[in-house]
Parts: C-alpha cells; sequence; structure tokens
C-alpha cells in the first residue's frame, strides 16, 4: 500500500534546482550550450523532469542563460519553462537561498558553480535533505569531503559527483579490460589531456586563482584510474611551470605534471603519470585534447579520446575534429526524433533517475555506493589532488596519503 502511494507520488516529474549558470550549465561565453542544459532538455523530452529553477549570481548570466534557453526552445519546438534568478536585477550570491526559502522544495539539486564554492552551497542543500549532483571536484580539500559524506550519511540523501568520464564507453571498455585481467597487473598509465588557452584566460577569468589546470582537468582521470583499477593512491607528487599565463599577469600554472603510485587490491604496485596543459592553441582541432595508455604485465591498453574518427573541414573553421560521444544533439531542429545524446547528458539523467528510483523507495542511496560516482568515491580524487597541490608548494616533494582514509571509508 505505502509502496503503491510512492511510487503514484513518485511517477510525477522531478522538480530541479540548478545552481550555477556558466559554461557548463548554459554554454556562456560558448556557441554552444553547455551540459547540463541540454540534459535537462532530454529529461524533460523523456518526462523525467516538470519544474526547473536556476540560480545565477548576476542579471547578465540570467540574459544569457535566458537567450540559450530561447534558442533551445526554438530547436527543439519546445516551450521549456525555466524560472532563472536573480529576477530584480541586482547581483546576488544567496539566490539560491532565496529559492528554497520562497517554498520551493526541489526533489534534487544540479551544482555547478567554482570549485571553492561547493562545499558551502552543497552543505545548504544536505542540510535541506536535498540530494545533489555536484560538478567535479566535490571539493577540493578532504576535510571538506569528509564533511559532505557525513551530512550526506547522516540526513540520508542521495549525493553523486558528476564524473561524467565514467559513462564514456571509451573508459568502460578500459575497466572492462582491466577487470577481466587480459593485460595482466596494470605497471604505468599515461594521461595526457590539455585544453585551449582561453579557459584561464577568458572563460574561468573571475576565479582561476582558485583552481589549477591538474584540479580541472587531472582530477577527471584520476577518478578514471580509481573506477577501472580499484587501487588506492600510496604517494603523490607534482611540478608545474609559470610561463605563458604568467606574462598574462595570471599566476597560475601552463603545465602540471603529476606522478601517482597506487596499490592494487591483490597488493601490486603501479604509478600513473598525467601531463595537463590549459595553454593548448586556439586554433587546436578540438577544445579537449585527451589521451590515456596502460602498459600490464600481459598487454596494453591505448585511447586517443580525441581523436574519436571524424574530422570536419570547412572555409570558415578549418580543421574540426568534433567529440561525437560527449554532448550533442542528433536529429532534425523542430522535429520529434531531435535529441540530445553523450556520456556529458546520460550521467545526468543517471542521477535524476536515481532520484526518481530512491523517491518512489525502489533503493536506497546507500545501495549505489560502488555502483555510482557517489560522494564518498570523491575520497580517492581529492585526496590526489590535496596531495598534488601540496606536493607543487613544496617543489615536487612526494606527499604520503595517509592509508586511514580508506580504512575508516570501508568501515
Ligand atoms: N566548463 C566545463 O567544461 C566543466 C566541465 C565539468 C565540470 N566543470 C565544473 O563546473 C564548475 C563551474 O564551471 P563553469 O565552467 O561552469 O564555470 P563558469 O565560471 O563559467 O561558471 C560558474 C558560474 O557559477 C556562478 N556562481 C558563483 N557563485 C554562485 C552562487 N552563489 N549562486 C549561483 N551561481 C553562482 C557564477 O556566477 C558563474 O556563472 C566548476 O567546478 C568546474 O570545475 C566545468
Amino acid at each position: 500500500m505505502i509502496r503503491r502511494v510512492l511510487e503514484r507520488y513518485a511517477d510525477k516529474p522531478l522538480n530541479v534546482m540548478v545552481v550555477g549558470a556558466g559554461v557548463y550549465v548554459c554554454g556562456k561565453g560558448t556557441e554552444g550550450y553547455g551540459t547540463i542544459l541540454p540534459a535537462l532538455f532530454q529529461a524533460q523530452k523523456e518526462g523525467i523532469i516538470g519544474g526547473i529553477k536556476i540560480a545565477a549570481t548576476s542579471s547578465s548570466s540570467v540574459k544569457i542563460l535566458r537567450k540559450k534557453i530561447a534558442d533551445l526552445n526554438k530547436i527543439f519546438s519546445f516551450a521549456l519553462d525555466i524560472e532563472s534568478f536573480p529576477k530584480n536585477g541586482k547581483k546576488d550570491q544567496q539566490a539560491y537561498k532565496k529559492i528554497i526559502e520562497s517554498g520551493f522544495r526541489p526533489d534534487c539539486a544540479i551544482v555547478s558553480v567554482p570549485d571553492h564554492f561547493h562545499f558551502k552551497i552543497v552543505s545548504y542543500l544536505l542540510k535541506r535533505n536535498i540530494p545533489c549532483l555536484v560538478v567535479k571536484p566535490l571539493a577540493p580539500t578532504l576535510k571538506e569531503v569528509k564533511e559532505l559524506i557525513k551530512l550526506q550519511q547522516k540526513n540520508n540523501v542521495y549525493g553523486a559527483v558528476e564524473f561524467h568520464k565514467r559513462f564514456d564507453r571509451s573508459n568502460l571498455k578500459l575497466k572492462d579490460v582491466l577487470t577481466q585481467g587480459s593485460i595482466g597487473d596494470p605497471l604505468y598509465f599515461l594521461v595526457e589531456y590539455s585544453q585551449r588557452k582561453s579557459v584561464p584566460t577568458k572563460k574561468f577569468a573571475q576565479w582561476v586563482d582558485h583552481t589549477n589546470i591538474f584540479q580541472y582537468l587531472g582530477i577527471h582521470y584520476v577518478d578514471i584510474i580509481y573506477f577501472a583499477t580499484r587501487a588506492v593512491p600510496l604517494r603523490v607528487m607534482a611540478l608545474g611551470q609559470k610561463s605563458y599565463l604568467a606574462s598574462r599577469g595570471i599566476d597560475n600554472y601552463d603545465s602540471i605534471q603529476c606522478v601517482v603510485e597506487w596499490k592494487s587490491k591483490n597488493g601490486s604496485k603501479f604509478t600513473s603519470s598525467f601531463l595537463t596543459n590549459w595553454i593548448d592553441s586556439e586554433k587546436s582541432s578540438a577544445m579537449s585534447d585527451q589521451k590515456i595508455k596502460v602498459i600490464g604485465t600481459k598487454g596494453r591498453y591505448e585511447a586517443d579520446q580525441k581523436k574519436r574518427g571524424i574530422s570536419i573541414i570547412t572555409d570558415e573553421q578549418g580543421i574540426e575534429e568534433p567529440n561525437p560521444d560527449f554532448c550533442g544533439f542528433y536529429g532534425s531542429a523542430g522535429k520529434e526524433d531531435l535529441s540530445f545524446a553523450g556520456y556529458g547528458v546520460e550521467s545526468i539523467l543517471q542521477f535524476l533517475k536515481d532520484v526518481r528510483s530512491i523517491k518512489m523507495g525502489k533503493q536506497k542511496p546507500a545501495d549505489l555506493e560502488g555502483r555510482r560516482p557517489t560522494f564518498k568515491e570523491a575520497l580517492v580524487p581529492t585526496a590526489v589532488l590535496e596531495a598534488a597541490n601540496q606536493s607543487l608548494e613544496q617543489n615536487g616533494a612526494w606527499i604520503k596519503i595517509n592509508p586511514k582514509i580508506w580504512e575508516k571509508s570501508n568501515g
């Protein structure tokens, strides 16, 4: 009986709140539409969500957001109704709180604000029992991540990190190959990941001082190595160079190289080397240049995740090599067959479906541990990130990671 009532109640589309209205939400400052907005359009098309409220901080962001929504409504022949805040034209860092204080009770929230605000905003939402999907990194320090896990567990509310690379088939294949043991025990991983100069100089100009290129890009593949191997990091060292950005008055690293030593469940050890930069040419053929390879005792796995087999050459844009797997629309504008697809969209849809299934009483937040990028899964990437940041401050010293972190989290 209770179950039937719950199911009827949960059949209703979810009400969603989004905090942030930048590049990742709506493609602010780019030609595109970001990733979160497209996923919301797709979720609405699939009947998963209903009301949407988006909190930004300034009227200029709201204006850009409204234009992107209008464009997408036209492309989809939709009338997706998204309420945006602040409404009064004034700057308001607290707009997300006002939405909640006005009585709106979202079924879940998606938080996509600069890294150093994640903890404050997510704590506020968890304390009100609102399930959260948070863009990576969950938080830059272990202290904050542990606090968020505690809050989430205490309130029995679902929390996940938007580690969308876990949904990329290229990485799922990597996980399969490693799990099946066909390439033996891993000995070393090599990751190269970089983006264009406009990221630190333009897109993140407001908060570039609060992040770095390892924190922004490297962390994705730290998570992927953890996801694929379930090994734990033992120690970390990182070095970086300040040249191009420094010459433009930005005191941040152009490139960071980081080495992590890991221990697998069977006791064998391996390393991973991450070579990251955000000073690629604006003329590069794709925004992201990303490659991963792993050499094992019985073979190797290599994936060029930039060159996915497509190149488009035009008089206007030159050579472009788009990633067809991340987030794009497929089908004809204005037609029924149009949909947004890709691992960026999938990771958000999965969160929404999980929230719905928890609401229906079909599963509990704890059932998703080990199956989704939950808050607990963020301990490993943030432990490596924190150690890398310490190593950078200590001229590349090796920083040991306390194994008690994993013992406690598994207890
Ligand atoms: N750009 C990407 O491709 C990408 C991909 C994955 C994850 N992320 C992550 O997403 C987060 C945001 O990145 P972005 O690229 O969208 O940055 P951005 O600078 O374009 O946008 C951040 C937005 O957050 C807003 N904001 C700040 N404080 C707020 C508050 N109190 N309430 C509401 N909004 C607030 C800012 O006004 C800004 O519009 C970062 O943690 C980043 O690591 C970005």
